[in-house]
């Protein structure tokens, strides 16, 4: 811990996109001092120099800095790692599914860390609103761990959890499961409205997903949040629902049964359901 460095941190931003962005600015925020800014072309790492106050660079110009934060895709992180010049450095990435694996190549780097953050950031403006009060999935190299915990909370105001280095895939399924899986949901019953004619389908699915996701996220665990035909054992309701799908809109059927199928499996996990009434649920989405 005390051989790791103190605030204000020098800090080199590698990876121009919302995250590596929103967490520059955070940092910034916090009167830590952003002295340069690289991407893989000049537009974005420019751009982002622009908004950090900072000069952009290319990754062979990085000066010595006290933390490298590194915002690409899972996939160039270890070749990014590769390129930097070697220097005395804590290294960071925000990949989900990887740990401090792809920063072994960072030459000299005094420690490397894994920080991913569970949100979903689409734009730089809506990650800097939203990475405070997130969780953060942290793996670190030896005696790191202390001073990432710190950074992210006393800086980027989230909620730190340890993630060992062969536990970070799942926890990365978690997190793709949860995000993904809602707005496909919503995909899915938005389909269902348009083939019924209804023109804004986001407006009427929007309000029920937002509360949804409130009640479940106040629940003790998301299962207890559940409403509808399948945690009320309506057996007919749910034959109705798959016939209609399957007269009306059979592309969506596939997806249908797949959503029904996890509701079940989650009120069946939660003891809100019995094992008869999955089996009579399944019969009706056969024979609806
Ligand atoms: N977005 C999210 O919701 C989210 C959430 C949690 C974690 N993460 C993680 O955070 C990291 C950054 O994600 P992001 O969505 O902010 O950005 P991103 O769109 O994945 O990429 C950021 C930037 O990386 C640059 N880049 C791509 N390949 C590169 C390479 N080979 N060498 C150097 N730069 C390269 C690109 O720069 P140019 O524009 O110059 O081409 C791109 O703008 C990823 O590891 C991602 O998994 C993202």
């Amino acid at each position: 811990m005390t051989s790791l460095p103190a605030a204000p941190l020098r800090v080199a931003l590698v990876g121009a996109g919302p995250v590596g962005t929103a967490v520059a600015l955070l940092l910034r925020a916090r009167d830590h001092q952003i002295v340069s800014v690289s991407s893989r072309t000049s537009s974005s790492a420019e751009a982002a120099a622009r908004r950090l106050d900072a000069p952009a660079c290319t990754l062979g110009e990085i000066p010595a800095v006290d933390l490298v934060l590194i915002g690409v895709p899972h996939a160039a992180v270890a070749d990014v790692a590769a390129e930097l010049p070697g220097m005395d450095a804590v290294v960071v990435h925000f990949a989900g599914s990887a740990g401090i694996q792809p920063l072994a190549a960072a030459p000299f780097a005094r420690a490397r860390c894994a920080l991913h953050p569970v949100q979903a950031c689409p734009d730089v403006d809506t990650a800097v609103a939203r990475l405070p009060g997130s969780a953060w999935g942290v793996t670190c190299s030896e005696g790191a761990r202390e001073w990432a915990h710190v950074l992210i909370e006393q800086d980027l105001y989230g909620v730190p959890l340890d993630v060992a280095e062969d536990d970070r895939v799942l926890w990365h399924a978690a997190a793709v499961t949860t995000s993904n899986g809602i707005a496909a949901l919503m995909a899915l019953g938005e389909e269902m409205l348009a083939s019924i004619g209804v023109e804004a389908p986001s407006r009427v699915l929007g309000p029920i997903a937002a509360g949804t996701v409130a009640n479940a996220g106040r629940a003790e665990r998301a299962a207890l949040a559940l409403t509808g035909p399948v945690v009320r054992r309506e057996i007919e309701v749910v034959r109705q629902h798959a016939g209609a799908v399957a007269a009306r809109s059979p592309h969506l059927l596939n997806g249908y049964v797949h959503t029904i199928n996890t509701i079940v499996a989650a009120a069946l996990l939660s003891g809100r359901i019995g094992p008869e009434d999955q089996e009579a649920l399944q019969d009706a989405l056969q024979t609806g």
